[in-house]
């Protein structure tokens, strides 16, 4: 197998992270839960299936989107790039923009997951073996130092590649703040390719995450699981609902679980009382008109050279040039 140049960033214990998390959320009054606890090895299998659902429209379109698209953004971008992507690029809309561009010259992959993103990466490497892969085991919240060939000024055009709306899971100042980041790892004239999903009316959104088959449920209680399997705890799975809700103020999909009764829960010795309905706030999904998202992207030093859509205006795939 090709050797892969691996960077590693020193990463917080994430089993106290966890834990420190969880006593924190629980504590507030609105209790909550972060969203990135979904994805543990259950969790990011059940989001595959989540994007697989007839109701979920997100993935698909945004890849009808990146076939109809690519060959533009190649000739806008040229030859000889050097792509970044924040989260695991395993599958398949990563090869779609390999195979559009001429002559990449690296991709730097950033996942906190090294198991996938390593197994990911020589699959890619072995694909594509002109291509340097130089993956970085990282959370990308925070501080990164980038390899050379990314980090370096002076050479070849950057491209970052931030597909599947997972800015949507951000709040507004952290989405902001990480378009800052995104910004200042690049030169003027490099660019962002960002998936952003768009507002629409609220029955098709409320049926994209309360899925027919309940896969959005069990990805939501899967969190509930996964507290189960890692602590000592009496918490009961059973005694929780998912709730999928659109905020019409804040232009977001809210999802909570429910508590059907009233609980208290024990975690490693720490406990948590719940009235009857109470809730646990776990994810925020953030709808955005073009315009608006244009506004923030100007905000954080980015023009936008193009924006495309699909043919009813569910998704959309923002081309943003750093100025
Ligand atoms: C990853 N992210 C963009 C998804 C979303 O739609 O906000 C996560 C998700 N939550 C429930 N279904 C999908």
């Amino acid at each position: 197998m090709t050797e892969l140049n691996v960077k590693r960033q020193a990463l917080v214990n994430t089993a106290d992270q966890f834990l420190l998390d969880i006593y924190g959320g629980l504590s507030q009054p609105q209790k909550s839960l972060p969203c990135k606890y979904f994805y543990d090895e259950k969790g990011s299998e059940l989001f595959d299936q989540i994007c697989q659902t007839d109701e979920y429209y997100h993935t698909r379109t945004e890849l009808k989107i990146l076939d109809d698209i690519l060959p533009t953004v190649a000739g806008m971008i040229g030859p000889y790039v050097d792509i970044l992507e924040f989260g695991s690029g395993a599958g398949i809309k990563i090869r779609k923009l390999i195979n559009a561009l001429e002559h990449p010259r690296s991709y730097t992959p950033i996942d906190i997951s090294e198991e996938i993103l390593l197994s990911s990466s020589h699959a890619l490497q072995q694909e594509y073996p002109e291509l340097e892969v130089h993956p970085v085991v990282a959370d990308y919240l925070s501080p990164i130092e980038l390899p050379a060939s990314f980090a370096d000024e002076t050479a070849h055009r950057k491209l970052v590649f931030f597909p599947g709306s997972t800015i949507s899971n951000f709040d507004m100042p952290d989405a902001i703040h990480f378009l800052k980041h995104i910004r200042s790892l690049l030169s003027p004239g490099d660019a962002l390719l960002i998936g952003v999903d768009l507002v629409k009316p609220v029955p098709r959104l409320l049926a994209a995450y309360n899925d027919r088959q309940g896969v959005t449920a069990a990805f939501n209680l899967n969190l509930l699981h996964r507290i189960k399997a890692t602590y000592d705890t009496d918490l009961n799975v059973d005694n929780f609902w998912h709730h999928a809700l659109y905020n019409a103020e804040k232009h977001r999909i809210e999802m909570h679980l429910v508590s059907r009764v009233a609980q208290t829960v024990t975690i490693q010795g720490q406990s948590f009382v719940f009235k009857e309905r109470e809730t646990i706030h776990t994810e925020n999904s953030y709808k955005f008109s073009i315009e608006g998202f244009r506004m923030m992207a100007l905000n954080a030093g980015f023009d936008s050279t193009e924006c495309f859509t699909d043919d009813a205006n569910l998704f959309s795939v923002h081309f943003l040039t750093a100025t």
